[in-house]
């Protein structure tokens, strides 16, 4: 148990981070990638591997958001959270990245 008052911090590896539905996903069954058989956070961290970018934006699956979309999954960056996407079937990852995080969706 630490002593101080001040809980130690580590330096992340990336500079921002997008909190993608999972319960939204497991409803839609997958619904994204080339033949619709994955889901958001799959296609969107392999959209940022092929553009190298995978430092920019860490993408995580967390419980539901609260907004439950239909036929759409719901997904928001941490730096800018009061902007939240509700991403329909089938939306290509490159432009949910540059809605996200215009950093991470420009190619080096
Ligand atoms: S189930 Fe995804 S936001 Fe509620």
């Amino acid at each position: 148990m630490p002593t101080d008052d001040i809980i130690p911090t580590t330096q992340a590896p990336w500079r921002d981070i997008a909190m993608v539905c999972g319960k939204c996903s497991r409803k839609l069954k997958g619904g994204f990638g080339k033949k619709g058989k994955h889901d958001l956070a799959e296609v969107l961290k392999g959209a940022l591997k092929e553009a190298g970018q995978r430092r920019q934006l860490r993408v995580v699956e967390v419980g539901c958001l609260g907004l439950c979309p239909k036929r759409a999954v719901t997904a928001v960056s941490s730096a800018r959270p009061d902007q939240v996407l509700a991403v329909p079937k089938g939306s290509d990852p490159m432009l949910v990245l540059t809605q996200l995080n215009p950093a991470a969706a420009a190619v080096p």
